[in-house]
């Protein structure tokens, strides 16, 4: 399939797409936070973006740069985005300062999801390919790792996540002053943690009937805003099979979510899989890469057997202009894991287990990597803060 010709996207477009690009100590995009001085787009594609930082040596800049080129370079017709870093004087950094400090206040976070956090949704274009399978074990490998690992389970009617992961009961709430809030399940993994929420946990019967009267954009908004998430390193979202009403959801409340798309190998299913990045980039959602899913099994005298067809992944990511960030092969353990509550990855120790493993390395260091709140603004907004309160 040749991708289609599209021309240079309008300014407007692109500034939409940075609205995409979180700083994380400053808890908003930095569209709206001003910290875009100028867009400019050539006939050619070629997109020149300059943010303004408030110091010049901010250990945040290579991941604001590495944010912004991603998310910029996803708007089709781009075809390529340099990024100037700039530094704000005196005057524009404690315009800035104030504008953050009142947009946390009025502006009230729309959702209940930490700035830092990394939002990744495992999406794909038709049911059954294994996202389920894929986010629970990414969940764990993760969390592995040592990491806090958000997991909202995004298939309302059709939830899996609780028995992938061994979960069961109900989530308490909890009443404070923004309003009841839902805790979320917690499971210890080594010295990391997830925090789990799904339908599963709130559906008894009747419930799960009133539930169902609810639109599924209102049910995920729901667990978005009023789930008491608290610090996490990643959200993982498993999202629900065919409808294209999550992603919009989340495009337009969770703008910085990054997608990782499952496929499986046969070349006809990439066909499917590019109509949710075509989705995915019309929403605005940064596709982070591809995971290929049911690769070939080997046998245990080592024999590999394509049984699903091969090459769907390679030529899905190359498509589309994404990394391929692992390939998972078919192994009834997969199967067995989830239904016994105990991800395969955690049994370690065979090539399902590693491929897993490696993804949430791949993930960490390159693809969507931890953001670290080590210094520049945050500690300075404190200081800000502090002379603003001391004025009369
Ligand atoms: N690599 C694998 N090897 C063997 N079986 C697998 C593998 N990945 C997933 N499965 C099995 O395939 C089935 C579908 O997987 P899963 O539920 O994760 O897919 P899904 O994309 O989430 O489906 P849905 O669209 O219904 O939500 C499950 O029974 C699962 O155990
Ligand atoms: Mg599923």
């Amino acid at each position: 399939m040749a991708p289609t010709r599209v021309g240079p996207p309008d300014q407007e477009t692109v500034r939409n797409a940075l609205r995409g690009v979180i700083d994380p100590e400053l808890g908003d995009n930095v569209v709206d936070l001003e910290m875009v001085r100028s867009v400019e787009v050539g006939e050619d594609g070629q997109v020149v973006v300059e943010v303004a930082l408030t110091i010049a040596g901010c250990p945040l800049r290579t991941q604001l740069r590495d944010d912004v080129t991603a998310r910029v370079g996803a708007v089709p017709g781009v075809a390529g985005v340099k990024v100037r870093m700039g530094e704000m004087n005196p005057d524009e950094r404690s315009a800035l300062m104030a504008r953050a400090r009142w947009r946390a206040r009025e502006g009230a976070p729309v959702t209940e999801i930490p700035a830092r956090t990394r939002v990744v949704a495992i999406a794909s274009g038709k049911g059954g390919v294994g996202k389920s399978s894929v986010t629970a074990n990414l969940a764990a490998a993760l969390a592995g790792l040592g990491l806090t690992v958000g997991v909202l389970d995004a298939d309302i009617w059709g939830f899996s996540i609780p028995r992938m992961l061994g979960l069961e009961g109900r989530i308490s709430g909890e009443r404070t002053e923004a309003g009841p809030k839902i805790i979320p399940l917690e499971k210890r993994i080594g010295t990391g943690l997830l925090k789990v929420v799904s339908m599963g946990f709130l559906a008894g019967e009747d419930e799960a009937i009133m539930w169902r009267g609810l639109m599924l954009n209102r049910a995920v908004q729901h667990f978005l805003e009023d789930v008491r998430w608290g610090d996490m390193d990643y959200l993982l979202i498993d999202m629900p099979p065919g409808t294209g009403d999550v992603q919009m959801g989340l495009a337009r409340m969770l703008p910085r979510t990054e997608l990782l798309v499952v496929t499986t190998p046969p070349l006809a299913a990439q066909l499917v899989a590019t109509r949710v990045v075509d989705m995915a980039r019309k929403g605005f959602l940064r596709v982070a890469g591809v995971v290929e899913n049911m690769s070939a099994f080997t046998c245990e005298h080592g024999t590999a057997y394509p049984l699903f067809g091969s090459g769907g992944g390679e030529r899905l990511a190359g498509e589309v202009g994404v990394p391929l960030i692992g390939s998972v092969p078919l192994d009834p353990a997969v199967a067995a894991g989830g239904d016994a509550g105990s991800p395969v990855v955690l049994a370690g120790d065979s090539p399902v287990a590693d491929a897993f493993v490696a993804i949430a390395k791949k993930l960490v260091t390159e693809v969507s990597p931890v953001v670290e709140m080590s210094g520049c603004t945050a500690r300075m907004m404190e200081r800000v803060e502090a002379a603003l309160d001391a004025k009369p």
